[in-house]
């Protein structure tokens, strides 16, 4: 969809641990593209949340696997200090995976709010994961100051996967774009995945309700698309 639009830009993700999501996304980038990875690796103190114990090693060696270690950019530290070091051009695809505390959530959506270009997606994930509240809280406080910005929810997905590692393991992201972008990506969504459906914004009304006690902002923001 982006390429389509002549959307192109830098690719990464923060929190990439083992690199497994991060494979996926360095996938699509083109030749000339960059390509990034922040992760504090195995600095245990500032992974406050234990949210997995990332391996600058494993991350190398799977990233070797998938042809693509030689391009990339290593941020080795925390994301609160990831704006004050992007040099890279705006972002087209950002994955937000690594502390899920609120004030982590709302610093990487706030940094990519920053660095994201027209037309680039931001996937959240453990949006809808009850053992990480933190992610919908970060969320909640990000719309509530920024719900006149530039980043906007326009998607989420919800999938159950089986392996052999978790019987039944759920994956859960809620994506964004830039204002102008939301239409066209939820059509050609509905498009592309006819049996999905648009709600209005429960999902977000659900990650409101610890934040404004069940006051939900309702028109501020626009439909959700939900892909089932
Ligand atoms: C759930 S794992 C990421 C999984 C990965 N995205 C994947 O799909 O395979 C979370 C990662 O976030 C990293 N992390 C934790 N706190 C962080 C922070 N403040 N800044 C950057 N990365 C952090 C951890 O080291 C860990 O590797």
């Amino acid at each position: 969809m982006q390429v389509a639009r002549d959307i192109f830009g830098t690719i990464g993700e923060i929190g990439v641990h083992h690199g497994w999501f991060f494979a996926v996304l360095a996938s699509c980038a083109k030749s000339c593209e960059s390509l990034f990875a922040c992760d504090i690796f195995g600095d245990g103190s500032l992974n406050i949340d234990r949210s997995g114990n990332g391996s600058l090693e494993h991350f190398l060696t799977n990233a070797a696997n998938a042809g693509v270690n030689g391009r990339i950019n290593v941020f080795d530290t925390s994301s609160v200090f990831l704006l004050e070091q992007y040099d890279l051009p705006p972002i087209r695809m950002l994955s937000i995976d690594g502390g899920h505390t609120q004030t982590l959530t709302y610093n990487d959506l706030l940094f990519a709010s920053c660095v994201l270009s027209e037309g680039g997606v931001v996937f959240l994930d453990d949006f809808m994961n009850t053992g990480w509240r933190g992610v919908q809280r970060g969320f909640s406080a990000f719309l509530v100051y920024h719900y006149q910005g530039r980043l906007i929810p326009f998607s989420f997905y919800h999938v159950k996967l089986k392996s052999l590692k978790w019987p039944i393991k759920t994956e859960s992201k809620l994506l964004f774009t830039t204002r102008g972008h939301v239409t066209s990506y939820q059509e050609s969504l509905l498009r592309a995945f006819p049996k999905s459906s648009l709600v209005n914004s429960s999902v977000l009304r659900w990650a409101f309700e610890d934040r404004v006690n069940g006051e939900y902002i309702r028109s501020k923001f626009p439909l959700v698309h939900i892909m089932l």
